[in-house]
């Protein structure tokens, strides 16, 4: 029977631990792909120093299997982020957020000497913005931001949670923008980063992918950027 998604997750999952590097801290990222890395992760896990989480969800995850979690600011520079993708394009550019936690997965990239993305081949795009734009804002600009979203060609709204906007880990709301047509993902992100009141941006451009292991029906593909 052909692989189902979760078990090419799982695959990918699996198949990041060869980018861990033994006696270290590992950045670990957000959503179902991360969750089977973490459980693939707890078999190395007294191998490894601990891990920089990028949300409460993993975080919980990381100690119930008896991986220390250290604070962001406790640590230096991290050799490997290890995260999944709502898209990914030819570049190893992204757009994350699908799970609400692009701003810490955003910090924790740019805290990384490299970030290996694990997806499932459903993810890879050519251009970036089928999936619509999470976009993390202060939520007293949430309107104006989605007038300019609107200006450019989207359609903009606030994410909620039954029934009310969902609060991130940050305390702030979600903006996901769809219609977008993301063809200069580096300036795009640039642009939108100056806007007032926008947190993070889910286009991961400037923290983009040095690797993406992507599970195929054939198995793990290895693309590098
Ligand atoms: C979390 O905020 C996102 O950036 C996730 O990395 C993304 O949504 C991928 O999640 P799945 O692995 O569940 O598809």
């Amino acid at each position: 029977a052909p692989l189902t998604q979760d078990e090419l997750k799982a695959q990918v999952g699996r198949a990041a631990l060869a980018y861990v590097v033994e006696g270290e801290i590992v950045g670990v990222g957000t959503g179902s792909t991360v969750n089977k890395f973490i459980e693939a992760l707890a078999t190395m896990k007294d191998r490894i120093r601990g891990a920089v989480s990028s949300s409460v969800a993993s975080t919980e995850r990381l100690q119930a299997l008896g991986i220390e979690v250290f604070d962001s600011n406790a640590v230096d520079e991290l050799a490997v982020y290890i995260d999944g993708a709502d898209e990914i394009d030819g570049h190893g550019f992204m757009i994350k957020g699908g799970g609400a936690a692009l701003t810490r997965e955003k910090i924790v990239a740019a805290q990384s000497r490299s970030f290996v993305c694990i997806a499932d081949a459903s993810k890879r795009v050519d251009v970036l913005g089928a999936f619509p734009l999470p976009v993390e804002v202060v939520p007293m600009a949430a309107r104006r931001i989605m007038r300019q979203f609107e200006r450019m060609g989207g359609i903009a709204q606030v994410r909620e949670k039954e029934g009310l906007p969902l609060v991130t880990d940050n305390g702030q709301h979600i903006v996901d923008v769809s219609g977008l047509r993301i063809v200069d993902p580096l300036g795009f992100e640039s642009e939108v980063n100056q806007w007032p009141g926008v947190v993070t941006v889910g286009v991961f451009a400037h923290q983009r992918a040095t690797v993406c292991l992507l599970g195929t029906p054939d198995g793990v593909q290895t693309l590098r950027y």
